[in-house]
């Protein structure tokens, strides 16, 4: 009451003002010293009051700069110097959809297709596990290191895992750990953004490998690999993410014969490792390698839910030491409850029921997209339906511009993902990724409509930025 009192008294005075003494504020509001006194500490400490020892207390002066002149932070322009990663890419693939659009943009599957019963009841116990909000172990809880291994199968065994809050983050480290400031990183060209931007962000240089249907091309790689002196490579060997290609059998072996050769590193993104519509999906390249020339990331968030943050890292020798200690050192440890609701999650009944309902529902909507597309823009504008995965790679005339095109179909009320981005480099062609998964399987033909008449109306050799 007397702070409040106190506050409109400072109000009513002039800036510089003033207040009474404590004895005649004693008087006026009927109460003892010390509150008068606690008030006029709290009205000081919000900066209302300046208690002057010996003179008084005074109403502040108002701050010299008018409320309506804008801010200047210009001066970080000189402090921060050039920025090492754009802003744009990521955060546009993250950010909320417009509302009313139809989503072909996202990157992850819709609430309706992600596992959030299974995540929430498990969260739900999870939380209430004695210890569970107390330190984790560094590498992550036992039970889920085992179940990342057994995965794999093989050769590979639990404390050659490390838990990571999804893989994003493991891409991250990746980069930092095993590669230094101003060094060569061999990626995919197109390669996912997310990593473009990762690497970018270590202080890496980008040297783009040339893809095909089949993945990646290995005599470019080698070629790559002895020009650039590049001792990593980030690939997406299965159902790679943006062109949906599967590395064949054969060049798995060419791979991994051409970077153990090299002397160098393969860091192996099976983002998708649940979402693959084989029958019988390829294994990974980390299980043919004997000599820890394969780092091998994992993700849960695609096949659970974007908030389940929870990955994993495998690797071997002094790589596995350099990775646990920038782990360590990023975050030091993934939250216990999120690891222990993720165990739970894929240990539960429900699971395998979850991701066969998940993997259905995703061909589905890959048949109605593909349809679509191949519909508005013919057959060889899909030049690969993907085996796996949430995006069809969409090919367009190469006079095209795919960054005025992706804004104009978000002018006529469809989100698209502009190919350039996904690309090292100079894009190799025109082209635009479009995701099955991140749209109702109702709004999907839509989207396509929507795409094809701003295509329509998009002008051939119009340059964006
Ligand atoms: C190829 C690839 N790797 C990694 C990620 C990161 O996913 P998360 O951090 O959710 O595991 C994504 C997400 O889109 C991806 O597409």
């Amino acid at each position: 009451m007397v702070v409040q009192a106190l506050r409109r008294a400072a109000r009513r005075l002039p800036a510089g003002g003033r207040l009474p003494s404590v004895r005649a504020l004693m008087a006026q509001y009927r109460v003892g010293p010390g509150t008068v006194r606690q008030a006029m500490a709290r009205l000081t400490d919000e900066g209302v009051l300046d208690a002057r020892p010996g003179q008084g207390t005074f109403v502040t002066p108002p701050r010299t700069t008018p409320a309506d002149e804008p801010a200047d932070f210009s001066w970080q322009g000189l402090a921060l110097g050039a920025s090492r990663v754009p802003s744009d890419g990521l955060t546009a693939l993250l950010a909320a959809p417009v509302s009313g659009a139809v989503n072909l943009a996202g990157g992850y599957p819709l609430p309706d297709l992600q596992a959030v019963s299974l995540v929430s009841r498990a969260m739900q116990r999870a939380a209430r596990r004695p210890g569970v909000w107390g330190r984790m172990p560094l590498e992550g809880i036992d039970g889920l290191r085992e179940w990342f291994a057994a995965q794999l199968g093989g050769p590979i065994s639990a404390h050659e895992v490390i838990v990571t809050p999804g893989s994003q983050s493991a891409i991250t480290t990746a980069f930092s750990a095993l590669a230094a400031p101003g060094s060569a990183v061999l990626v995919e060209s197109p390669s996912y953004v997310g990593a473009l931007v990762a690497a970018r962000l270590a202080g890496l240089r980008l040297v783009p490998v040339p893809t095909d249907r089949d993945g990646v091309r290995p005599e470019m790689l080698q070629q790559a690999l002895a020009t650039s002196g590049a001792r990593l490579f980030y690939t997406q060997p299965t159902h790679s993410n943006p062109t949906g290609a599967t590395l064949s059998a054969e060049r798995r072996r060419q791979v991994l014969d051409v970077v153990a050769a090299a002397g160098a590193i393969v860091i192996e993104d099976d983002w998708c490792r649940d979402l693959s519509f084989e029958r019988s999906p390829v294994r990974p390249l980390i299980t043919a390698d004997r000599h820890g020339h394969c780092v091998y990331l994992r993700s849960l968030t695609k096949s659970t839910a974007p908030g389940l943050r929870i990955g994993a890292i495998v690797a071997r020798g002094a790589a596995l030491a350099r990775l646990a200690a920038c782990r360590a050192a990023a975050e030091f440890f993934v939250s216990g409850p999120l690891q222990e609701a993720a165990l739970e999650v894929v240990h539960s009944p429900g699971w395998a029921k979850h991701l066969r309902d998940l993997r259905a529902a995703l061909v589905r909507r890959r048949d109605v997209l593909v349809g679509a597309v191949r519909q508005a823009f013919g057959d060889a504008a899909v030049p690969l339906v993907p085996t796996g995965g949430a995006h069809v790679w969409v090919r367009f005339d190469d006079r095209l511009d795919d960054g005025s095109l992706a804004a104009d179909a978000a002018a006529a009320g469809v989100l698209v993902s502009a190919g350039r981005q996904w690309f090292p480099a100079e894009p190799t062609g025109a082209y635009l990724r479009l995701s099955f998964a991140s749209a109702p399987e109702t709004q999907l033909t839509k989207g396509v409509e929507l795409l094809a008449s701003a295509a329509a109306g998009t002008h051939p050799r119009r340059r964006s930025r």
